[in-house]
């Protein structure tokens, strides 16, 4: 299959080299010279484990370009992926679409003969349909299929999900289009990926009601979280109670600092907005925004609890800043609010994170930035751990303690236990491990 991928970000970068190594040939195209230039040279822009090497295997083999030229992609290709961002639109918190629909009139100018244009972006109910109207219009003669076929790729684990996927979703009623997805994704039936053929329109809200629901999962359980803290139970200890039951599964009830990242937030809002439009609101998702970002702030004075009430003069190490380990994402990180919360009640904060300090430097101008776990111990009255990064699970405590000011750890992940802390000599907090 010849595949036209719009748009190198995220899934599209992602999507396009896997699409290579399952043996299509791929072209990914976007806007930015900049980007494009950089992958011709071999420079990933974005921070995934594995990506440099596939890309670079497949470039190698010929099955993986890059253009600046989307007419030339398209023209040629079986599969058109739209691939493009769909960011919170400033204001209102709806999905961006401009540049999708700027990418279906681009596209529809230079369709040949018979292809299908698939959306993989995260679009709201009824883009699809608004996909078709442009191109249509922009090219009647046009022998074009318009389905949606969402990703679940978690960043950081992105070609793992993209290959070893829980299932494929394709949203269409087209049976070539159909044919065409299925020959795509041919190899993970191989691998026995469960394939579910739908509506357009159900395709779209699957993706949303997927993330929303385990922005939701994460919200209840962080809310159980301080009940556990207040009443002396153990939030892991009823995760799991929970989790064991077939019905709940025992993923994503880790309690923490709060989602964030490109997709939840942004996903649930647009979520909220289409069911306002549609005059279905989505009570539940709603209350988990807000609770999602209380949170942030909550966790600032749990800081300040474990240290008297007063932040006032006090430093503030802070471990992590990406919004999970292994990717070197910023967006919509719980550190950012947590840090200027922080910052609010008068702490000085210094902070290490692996990989994300680069990106940090444009969110959070003024702190201090260090060079490893240590040298953000040294001096602090309070150590916070925000990201799980491994490299924060075995910190040499003794060296930890000897360098700060005050041995007080807050650990947001729950990546210690409570035994070890107080036997190495901290006051340690963590989330919802109440004493009982
Ligand atoms: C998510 C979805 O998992 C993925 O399917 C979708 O395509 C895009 O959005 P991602 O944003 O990469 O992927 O990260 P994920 O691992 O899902 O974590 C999101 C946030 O939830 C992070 O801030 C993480 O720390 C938090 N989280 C996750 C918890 O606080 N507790 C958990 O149990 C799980």
């Amino acid at each position: 299959m010849r595949i036209a991928m719009i748009g190198t970000g995220y899934v599209g970068l992602v999507s396009g080299a896997c699409f290579a190594d399952f043996g299509h040939n791929v072209i990914c195209v976007d806007k930015d010279s900049g980007k494009i230039d950089a992958l011709l040279r071999g420079e990933i822009p974005i921070f995934e484990p594995g990506l440099d090497a596939l890309v670079a295997s497949n470039v190698k083999s010929g099955r993986l370009g890059f253009s600046l030229d989307l007419s030339e992609a398209v023209k040629t290709a079986d599969a058109v992926f739209i691939a493009v961002g769909t960011p919170s639109r400033r204001g209102d918190g709806h999905a961006d679409l401009s540049y999708v629909h700027a990418a279906a009139r681009e596209i529809a100018a230079n369709l040949r003969d018979f292809t299908v244009v698939i959306t993989k972006s995260t679009v709201p109910v009824g883009t699809g349909d608004d996909v078709e109207r442009i191109i249509k219009e922009a090219n009647p003669a046009a022998d074009v299929a318009v389905a949606s076929n969402p990703e679940f790729l978690r960043e950081g684990a992105a070609i793992r999900d993209f290959k070893h996927p829980d299932r494929i979703v394709v949203g269409t009623d087209d049976e070539r289009a159909r044919t065409v997805i299925s020959e795509i994704y041919r190899p993970l039936y191989l691998n026995q990926a469960p394939i579910m053929y739908t509506g357009r329109r159900t395709a779209e809200l699957i993706k949303y009601a997927a993330n929303a629901f385990l922005a939701t999962k994460i919200t209840f359980i962080n809310e159980i979280a301080d009940l556990a803290e207040r009443t002396g139970a153990d939030v892991q200890d009823v995760a799991r109670g929970i989790g064991l039951d077939n019905r709940i599964g025992a993923k994503f009830l880790h309690a923490g600092p709060g989602f964030g990242g490109s997709c939840f937030p942004k996903d649930t809002r647009a979520l909220v907005k289409t069911g306002q439009d549609y005059d279905a609101p989505l009570r539940i998702v709603e209350a988990v925004l807000t609770v999602n970002d209380n949170r942030k702030r909550a966790m600032a004075r749990k800081v300040s609890a474990a240290l008297g009430g007063n932040l006032r003069g006090k430093t503030v190490g802070v471990l992590g800043l990406t919004f999970k380990p292994n990717t070197d994402d910023m967006r919509e990180a719980p550190s950012i609010p947590l840090i200027t919360a922080l910052q609010d009640l008068g702490a000085t904060v210094q902070a290490y994170d692996p990989v994300g300090m680069e990106q940090a430097r444009h969110e959070l101008p003024d702190i201090t930035y260090c060079d490893d776990a240590y040298a953000c111990a040294t001096g602090a009255d309070a150590l916070v751990i925000v990201t799980e990064w491994e490299q924060f699970r075995a910190l040499d405590l003794a060296q930890v303690k000897q360098k700060m000011k005050q041995p007080v750890i807050v650990d947001l992940r729950n990546i210690y236990r409570p035994e070890e802390m107080e036997k190495a000599g901290f006051t340690y907090e963590s989330v919802g491990r109440g004493k009982a």
